[in-house]
């Protein structure tokens, strides 16, 4: 069964409980909560304060995104939110000491550690640290935007991963955020990916969100 998580992005913040309670009526599994810093990213989202009240809403799995030049301090400001998952970028990272440090310190608070590249960073550079990782998150566009369009160069990250997984026998999923709608999110499915992000494809949905949360889920692997 595919995973789809929903971007809060792309919702309308005039209406944020409306279109929470909407994503809580349909079928889409996760909620996925973009945080963006301004330096790490060219963009400023939301941060925890958002996200404690949007908690209160919704019993569903929440799945964070920091695009933040600090991911090791930036933990500590969610402590007050309800997250499963939380995802950060490999490149905020000095190196391999301050990248374990990262997963420990989100592991140690009871939340599963979630791994984010770039489109041009390559994967391979991910093995020293894939035992331990509970997510990969493959970016199909730059991150900072929602709307953008998909890079299909990305593709074979999918291919690395589930190789790699196989043969060391590892269970991270593989998450991939960016441009996607059914024809990339097939695609994507098709290239192993297990949790689709959409944000304006569910959201701006030309017929409705349940409509675009329904088509990635009937994708088959
Ligand atoms: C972009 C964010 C995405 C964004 C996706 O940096 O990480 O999660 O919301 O939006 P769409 O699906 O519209 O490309
Ligand atoms: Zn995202």
């Amino acid at each position: 069964m595919i995973i789809v998580s929903p971007s809060l992005l792309s919702a309308n913040f005039l209406n944020l409980e409306k279109d929470v309670e909407m994503f809580n009526k349909s079928n889409a599994q996760w909620l996925h909560y973009d945080v963006m810093d301004g330096n790490f990213v060219p963009n400023i989202s939301f941060g925890p304060q958002i996200l404690e009240q949007v908690c209160t809403i919704t019993d569903k799995f929440i799945d964070v995104h920091i695009m933040v030049a600090n991911p090791l301090e930036t933990i500590d400001y969610f402590e007050k939110c309800r997250i499963d998952m939380l995802t950060f970028h490999y490149e905020a990272v000095s190196g391999l000491e301050e990248c374990n440090a990262v997963i420990d310190k989100i592991h140690e608070k009871g939340i599963k550690a979630g791994i984010s590249l770039k489109p041009k960073t390559p994967v391979e550079e991910l093995k020293p640290i894939l035992h331990k990782i509970d997510l990969v998150l493959i970016m199909s566009v730059e991150p900072g935007f929602g709307g953008q369009k998909f890079m299909p160069e990305v593709l074979s990250k999918g291919d690395w991963l589930n190789s790699y997984r196989v043969e060391n026998d590892l269970d991270y999923l593989i998450q991939i955020d960016g441009g996607i709608n059914y024809e990339s999110g097939k695609m994507a499915v098709e290239h192993h990916c297990d949790c689709l992000v959409a944000g304006s494809y569910c959201f701006n949905n030309s017929v409705n969100f349940n409509h675009g949360v329904d088509s990635l889920l009937s994708l088959k692997k």
